[in-house]
């Protein structure tokens, strides 16, 4: 399915298959290099211009100006950037990317004046998606999830968090997050599984039953079988309780999973307390999120992450994240990609509607989706920055710079994306 990673564009005499399969070489010729190492603001990205980057194994061992590349790591392979602008690989920390069908239909009923709780109460919304997704067989699971991440590569995407959600029973959810495991054979870019089993009580069940199933059956069958690293739940009117949350997380926590939250989507349910008495490593959505809870996650060190697709095709209010910086929060960007609130994994695109609805700048929202993204998912120790020993993942871009890229918004302009030190088309 996946094709064959590209040899190097200016070969030079040690080029070989050998080298550029082992994740070898030199990126030469880089107009502005965005390392967006951790030091200092969300707003600091610590360019390099004329920069170059040096890997071997499939990781970063070398960065700088070009002029000061030391002479033994000359002899590797070579390839040009063009004079474009390079960032690391772009970090998608929060998606649903594993659903059977789309729901086109509530997009014109939405556009028509019903509200998607009132969608959802009628049968359409999450209900409906589960149903399809019960329906699908693993392989068409599989499939289309593979050809969305196919996509998703071309726009610089490398790293992807994969939620469930759609299944709803303790079968079907297990079904999800083994189709995430199945699929990493088969694709370069690195997924992350998160069980959102409590995305909302299927129609066999009441939410007190399901609360319990999945706190004694589902999520120690998902810790024993390594199927996740986060947990997480929606918290929201006709979905679950800031109780629920805490009797679900907390059984996570026993179970190694990590809390994540769905908070303050359509109301101010106090997401961001809670998200810090949880020791939640992320908040989601926050549109709705009070002063109070903002300051609440600063301390508790949680990143906040903003999804504009959701606030966008819900026409809700989109997520003060200005305001989030101002008070300490970290604040990464993800698509939230499903076949509801955000049909879209154009990441590129939600960088520019985080900037132009939620007021960070371009170099805040590059950082948002690749440090910060990386620590919404605790690998920033591996990747999100460009700097020695991350690996080597990179989106070589046709602009001169941060600013330009999210201000002058064309159709993709990713031209080559880098997974370990792999060149993929
Ligand atoms: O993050 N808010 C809850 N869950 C998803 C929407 C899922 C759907 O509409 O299918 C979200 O927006
Ligand atoms: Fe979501």
């Amino acid at each position: 399915m996946w094709k064959q990673p590209e040899m190097p564009l200016s070969d030079t005499a040690h080029t070989s298959s050998a080298s550029a399969h082992s994740g070898v070489g030199i990126l030469t010729d880089i107009g502005w290099l965005a390392t967006c190492r951790a030091e200092g603001k969300q707003s600091d990205v610590h360019p390099i211009e004329h920069a170059a980057v040096a890997f071997s194994g499939g990781r970063i061992d070398w960065v700088g100006k070009e002029e000061d590349l030391p002479v033994e790591l000359r002899e590797r392979p070579t390839y040009s950037a063009g004079g474009r602008m390079v960032t690391p690989g772009l970090v998608d920390c929060h998606t649903h990317l594993v659903f059977g069908g789309w729901r086109t239909d509530e997009f014109r009923r939405r556009l028509a004046g019903e509200s998607y709780l009132d969608i959802a109460a009628s049968g359409g919304g999450i209900k409906r998606t589960m149903k399809q997704t019960r329906e699908a067989s693993t392989e068409e699971l599989q499939r289309h999830a593979l050809g969305n991440l196919q996509q998703m590569v071309r726009l610089g995407i490398t790293t992807v968090e994969c939620k469930s959600g759609y299944g709803l029973s303790f079968e079907d959810e297990l079904k999800l997050l083994r189709v995430v495991r199945n699929i990493q054979p088969e694709t370069p870019v690195h997924l992350v599984s998160t069980l959102l089993a409590a995305h909302v009580t299927p129609p066999e069940c009441n939410s007190q039953s399901y609360i319990q199933m999945i706190v004694h059956e589902l999520i120690p069958t998902v810790s024993a079988e390594g199927l996740a690293a986060f947990n997480d739940i929606f918290v929201e009117e006709g979905a679950f309780s800031a109780d629920d949350a805490r009797a679900v997380l907390g059984a996570g926590v026993e179970h190694g999973l990590r809390p994540k939250l769905h908070v303050d989507q359509l109301h101010d349910v106090g997401g961001g307390r809670l998200a810090a008495e949880v020791g939640a490593i992320s908040a989601d959505h926050l549109e709705f999120t009070s002063a109070d809870g903002r300051r609440a996650m600063a301390a508790a060190g949680v990143v906040g992450v903003c999804l504009p697709f959701a606030s966008l095709y819900l026409n809700q209010p989109p997520m003060n994240a200005r305001a989030f910086l101002e008070d300490g929060v970290d604040v990464a960007v993800a698509t939230d990609f499903n076949p509801g609130s955000a049909p879209s994994f154009d990441l590129p695109l939600a960088l520019m509607l985080a900037c132009t609805m939620s007021r960070m700048t371009p170099a805040e929202a590059l950082k948002g989706a690749t440090l910060i993204a990386a620590r919404a998912l605790d690998l920033e120790r591996d990747r999100g920055s460009i700097e020695p020993g991350k690996r080597a993942d990179f989106a070589e871009l046709s602009a001169d710079n941060v600013d330009q890229w999210l201000y002058h918004f064309r159709p993709n302009v990713c031209e080559r994306t880098w997974i370990g030190g792999q060149p993929l088309v």
